[in-house]
């Protein structure tokens, strides 16, 4: 069997309010109503790579609540194959606290729940299912030892792994290694680096660090890729944000799911800008990704 992305990692209830600015520590401040979105930035990659046509599977863990209920039903909307997504007994599912601002810029705390309990006996059970998949895909809420086995897994088999690194956090060498492309904002870029640069000195200064490949994410100012071929800026279409919460996730999926078929990265990296860009215009995450007609020009 073969799967275009297999993604490893979260799966989280995104409970969202709208705020017209963040409280202080020791203050109080009143929000909209409360919505709750299926997110997790491992299930929203998943979602918008089946959403675009993938064929996509998760590898994650989930508690035995009404939100682990959501999330199931969501990922099997999209028809991600929930083989390989378990249920840990007695543990809350992973929750995302998400404030919206007025600009449609977003705070997040993550509460991990069974996120954290993902583990390598997991990645062993599921195997067949990374070893079948042309790209695996990573972020870093779950933890590192199943990252690291399902990372070494893929690559053994010959799947091509793509890392986002968010939140940032220290990753070992020979993980970096198998990265291509290792996919970074700027902040997460800068925390690698350990200092500041434009996004095309940070590109090429982390391409030179280990990973196969680089992609440095920019928001609405789009894209700089780094890779054999050198470094090149891919701009983002317009879109007026509304709510960019997991555009970032949307955009790794795209990108996973034109590696996947074959495309060059800085092709997939363009049309993946043009996903991310869709997905600001509508609230939420995965409520917000599209399908292939729903793209914008680029
Ligand atoms: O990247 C966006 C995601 O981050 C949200 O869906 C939230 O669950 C957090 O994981
Ligand atoms: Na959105």
């Amino acid at each position: 069997e073969r799967w275009d992305v297999v993604v490893v990692g979260s799966v989280n209830a995104d409970l969202v309010v709208g705020v017209d600015r963040r409280p202080a520590p020791g203050e109080t401040v009143l929000g909209s109503d409360l919505v709750v979105h299926p997110g997790g930035k491992g299930a929203n990659q998943a979602v918008a790579a089946a959403r675009l046509g993938g064929r996509a599977g998760i590898v994650g863990r989930v508690g035995d609540d009404g939100h682990g209920d959501l999330l199931r039903g969501a990922l099997a909307a999209d028809g991600v194959d929930l083989a390989h997504l378990a249920t840990t007994p007695g543990v809350p599912t992973g929750v995302a606290l998400i404030t919206i601002g007025p600009d449609g810029d977003n705070s997040i705390i993550v509460s991990p729940g069974a996120n954290a309990r993902l583990g390598p006996a997991d990645v062993e059970a599921a195997r067949a299912m990374i070893a079948g998949a042309s790209v695996v895909s990573f972020q870093l809420e779950v933890p590192l030892p199943a990252v690291e086995a399902a990372a070494r897994a893929a690559a053994e088999a010959g799947g091509r792994v793509v890392l986002n690194l968010s939140p940032p956090a220290p990753v070992p060498g020979e993980l970096l290694a198998l990265c291509d492309p290792l996919v970074v904002n700027e902040h997460e870029a800068a925390f690698l680096l350990d200092g500041a640069g434009d996004a095309g000195e940070l590109a090429a200064a982390l391409a030179g660090s280990g990973p196969r490949s680089v992609v440095v994410t920019l928001g609405a100012d789009g894209v700089v890729v780094a890779d054999g071929e050198g470094v090149t800026g891919i701009p983002s279409p317009k879109a007026d944000a509304v709510d960019t919460t997991g555009a970032g996730d949307a955009f790794t999926a795209a990108l996973c799911l034109r590696l996947a078929r074959g495309d060059a990265l800085r092709d997939a990296a363009r049309y993946a800008a043009r996903v991310g860009a869709a997905a600001v215009r509508k609230p939420g995450a995965q409520s917000s990704y599209p399908t292939p007609d729903e793209l914008p020009e680029p």
